[in-house]
């Protein structure tokens, strides 16, 4: 068995990564570290894992990093600026290091230090950390020690876009225009477990907001994820818009583009349905049906629908997921998936939760 720990065990993405990985059959998780619960069950702070995982928060203190070295993976489900304290030592060990958040995203250093407001504490690393989209970056990740597994709206907004960037670079010719708009929706649970006042219920229940609106730290990762996929001379610009809907879990992202006369040639519908045809959390439904966040809950799944109106030179790619899923634990397990070798549905092979 594979010796798995999880670093941030009470947040919402800590308690997703163990019920998801307490139904791999190749891992076990051996750690699972609280400051704030330690000497606690899990099932105790989490009655939905009671009968599922006898785990206890531990936290050691100065020896935490001794202990997380002996394990093979360590996942990172903390705030940003946790992981790169402890992402080299265990790198070192030979431990493979996911972390869930925003340490390992962004490749340049500039622009981490710029948008998260911290110095990195070993910028040398970032280097040859993997920015995990399995989807995108398959092949790196197979020898990958350290993966960045993106935030939850760039995975929609960069799997949106996918087919539409390899289309252009194949045919070597615009077919979108240059802007590209990323209108998004995301539930509540996508801020943590935290105490926060403007996450209250009666902030957020029957409301709903923009946020983010004159720049949010998910854009310059939206645009590198383009910039990895973009093999041709051209640039896009992109404008993503976040907002905050009252659910708790779900995230559904519009992305507007317009056409170019040679992008109104294609068939965009078939282009997406090739491009994923051999993906099997990536679903783009038939012409005409669109979807919606409760078709993903609770699942690795990532729906795709394409809008296209020549009259108009319009397409809008529609693209759902669950943020804790697969904006969060389950593509972090997926990542881990492909990096250890195994079967990438491992895990993750159940459906949506429906109603
Ligand atoms: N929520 C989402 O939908 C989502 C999606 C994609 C990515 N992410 C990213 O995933 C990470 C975790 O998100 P979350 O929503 O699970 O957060 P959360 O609910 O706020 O949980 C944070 C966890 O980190 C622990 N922690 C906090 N500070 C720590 C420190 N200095 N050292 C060690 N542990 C610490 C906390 O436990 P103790 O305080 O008890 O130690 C808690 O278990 C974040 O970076 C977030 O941006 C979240």
């Amino acid at each position: 068995m594979i010796s798995v720990a999880i670093v941030g065990g009470t947040g919402y993405t800590g308690v997703e990564l163990i019920r998801l990985l307490s139904s791999h059959p190749k891992v076990s998780v051996d750690l699972l570290t609280s400051r704030s619960h330690a000497g606690t069950r899990a099932d105790q702070i989490f009655p939905s894992l009671r009968g599922i995982s006898d785990i206890v928060f531990s936290d050691l203190g100065d020896d935490t990093l001794n202990a997380l070295q002996k394990c093979d993976v360590v996942f990172f489900a903390t705030p940003h600026g946790v992981a790169m304290q402890q992402a080299e030592a265990l790198t070192q060990a030979g431990v493979k290091v996911i972390d869930l958040a925003a340490d390992f995203r962004l490749q340049s250093l500039v622009e981490f230090e710029q948008w998260y407001q911290q110095q990195h504490a070993c910028p040398e690393l970032l280097k040859s950390a993997v920015y995990g989209i399995p989807e995108v970056s398959r092949d790196k990740l197979r020898n990958a020690n350290l993966v960045g597994n993106p935030g939850c709206y760039p995975t929609t907004a960069i799997l949106g876009l996918k087919p539409i960037i390899e289309a252009q670079n194949a045919k070597n010719t615009r077919l979108i225009d240059e802007r590209i708009i990323v209108d998004a929706k995301s539930g509540v649970s996508g801020a943590g477990r935290q105490a926060k006042l403007a996450l209250n219920y009666a902030e957020t229940s029957d409301n709903f907001e923009a946020y983010g609106v004159t720049g949010h730290r998910h854009l310059p990762e939206i645009e590198q994820g383009i910039n990895i996929l973009l093999e041709s001379q051209f640039t896009q610009r992109v404008r993503f818009l976040p907002h905050l809907v009252p659910m708790i879990r779900g995230m559904y992202s519009s992305i507007h583009l317009e056409l170019t006369d040679a992008g109104k040639a294609v068939d965009w519908q078939q282009a997406f349905e090739d491009s994923y045809a051999d993906e099997v959390f990536l679903d783009v439904l038939p012409t005409g049906i669109y979807p919606d966040t409760r078709s993903v809950r609770a699942s690795n799944r990532l729906r795709i629908a394409v809008y296209q109106n020549n009259d108009r030179a319009e397409l809008t790619v529609l693209v759902v997921q669950d943020n804790l899923v697969k904006g969060a634990a389950g593509q972090a397990v997926q990542n881990m998936n492909v990096m250890l070798g195994f079967d990438e549905t491992l895990g993750l092979n159940f459906a949506p939760i429906v109603p």
